[in-house]
């Protein structure tokens, strides 16, 4: 087979580039291995480029990354407009922030038909497509209208939320009847099919049977499967990655006070001001800890361009600098605050200097820092996991502190809680934590998708010949 991956954002092989977000860093080393062709943005736009894609076209491993330049009449409609400011936010059921004109959602189209274009020159007769995430929900049923009849796969990396909060998102019936064109539907978590399902039968009326939906385009199954890491090799590089400056730096700095971490990209959905606000509460209540632990806080700057994004960087600017300047000392900061990003290895080498590691978004379909935090630690004194129930890896990491992330006073509770765990009860809940993350690896996860898509092709084919 001939295995085609599509994703808006790729990553290239380089070890120690700064990474930003989940889905292309995860994907790097398991595609890398697969042989497969990875086609993705390049970042750059082109006059034009609707006639003629262009392709830079380098080697990955045992196959390739071709890097597409997007149309830029409609670059800013598709990625700022349509994906970032009405699908994001209605994944994350933040209706709200919904801000959207039918200009952007045409552009959305334009640019899933310019990515269907482009794919078909990868096309050969055993070839599976496998599309990632929300940005090219119709990019299916592109490919089938320009006669591709090769098994399409599609697997979403954020949250599904509610029939009711898809509502929000216009002209979300046709953007839901265009996913049936797959035959494989992908989610992180139980909940995320369930709600698909439920709007499949609510607003499209379609008939459903033990998770296969019959349309006009034929069968398409929907299934879970949780994406993870490869925590094994995390672990050997975050031991490695104590020598590294950074890291070395980082721990002749906390002079034995103690220090927890939070990364994350700067997104509403990642729960930062109830995070920070968590914090301030905790050295309110406990004064004890004020000098004893501080919080160092990663966030990377993300979708600048969009207004949420921007008025949520100033919001918290503001609230680390007043929780900073209430609760310091000449010699203390409580909050070391950071706006950039920072490659795989040293991040593994800060996750395993932390004695906790908070990871409390609002929602949030995986969240693989959860998992990687989990996999830095040394198993001999691991830290501890402060960890959302409203993250998708709270399915699976059930032995970390869940937290509520409204609650911003049992939040407190639960880090003070996490600071004082003896060693004996750190150990079991990591271990039980560590079994989940070997046996849920990010090898099984591709190996489990691409099989379910070539059987569910297969099957399909089988039933529908005359
Ligand atoms: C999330 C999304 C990914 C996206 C990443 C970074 O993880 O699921 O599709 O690539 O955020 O966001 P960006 O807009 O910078 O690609």
């Amino acid at each position: 087979m001939n295995l085609v991956v599509v994703s808006n954002r790729v990553a290239r092989g380089a070890a120690n580039e700064p990474m930003t977000g989940g889905l292309a860093a995860a994907l790097l080393p398991v595609v890398e291995k697969s042989g497969a062709i990875w086609v993705g943005s390049s970042g750059r736009v082109r006059d034009g480029a609707q006639k003629e894609p262009f392709a830079e076209i380098e080697a990955l491993g045992a196959g390739a990354l071709a890097m597409l330049d997007l149309p830029a009449a409609h670059y800013g409609g598709y990625y700022e407009g349509f994906a970032n400011s009405a699908l994001w936010p209605a994944l994350h059921s933040r209706t709200d922030l919904i801000r959207a004109s039918q200009e952007d959602y045409l552009s959305y189209r334009e640019v899933n038909a310019f990515m269907a274009r482009a794919l078909l020159r990868f096309q050969k007769p055993d070839t599976a497509f496998w599309i990632q995430d929300y940005h090219f929900l119709a990019l299916g049923s592109e490919l089938r209208d320009r006669g591709v009849t090769q098994p399409i796969g599609f697997f979403l990396h954020t949250p599904w939320p509610a029939h009711s909060t898809i509502e929000g998102v216009p002209h979300h019936r046709e953007l839901v009847e265009a996913m049936l064109a797959y035959d494989l539907i992908g989610f992180q978590t139980r909940d995320d099919c369930e709600n698909f399902l439920d709007y499949i039968s609510s607003d499209l009326a379609l008939e459903i049977d033990d998770g296969v939906i019959t349309s006009r385009h034929g069968t398409t199954r929907a299934a879970v499967f949780p994406i993870g890491i490869d925590a094994e090799k995390f672990a050997l590089q975050a031991a490695k990655a104590m020598s590294h400056p950074d890291v070395s730096r980082l721990r002749r700095s906390l002079n034995g006070e103690k220090l927890a971490i939070g990364v994350d990209r700067l997104d509403y959905s990642k729960g930062l001001v109830n995070r920070i606000k968590a914090f301030d509460q905790m050295w309110s209540l406990h004064p004890a800890l004020a000098r004893t632990v501080s919080l160092l806080q990663i966030a990377t700057p993300s979708r600048g361009a969009i207004e949420a994004y921007g008025n949520l960087q100033s919001e918290l600017a503001k609230l680390v600098s007043d929780v900073n300047g209430r609760h310091g000392e000449v010699d203390w900061t409580p909050i070391r605050y950071l706006n950039k990003g920072f490659s795989q290895t040293v991040l593994s080498g800060l996750y395993r200097t932390a004695q906790v590691g908070v990871v409390t978004p609002l929602h949030d379909g995986m969240n693989l820092v959860a998992k990687e935090y989990v996999a830095a630690q040394n198993p001999a004194d691991p830290g501890v996991l402060v960890l959302s129930k409203f993250a998708g890896a709270a399915n699976e990491l059930d032995t970390a502190l869940l937290v509520n992330p409204h609650d911003i006073d049992g939040m407190a509770r639960t880090i003070a809680t996490a600071l004082y765990m003896p060693l004996t009860e750190r150990r079991m809940r990591w271990e039980a934590m560590m079994a989940k993350l070997s046996a849920g690896s990010i090898q099984r996860w591709f190996a489990d998708f691409v099989d379910a898509l070539q059987e569910t092709h297969a099957d399909k084919t089988a039933t529908e010949m005359p």
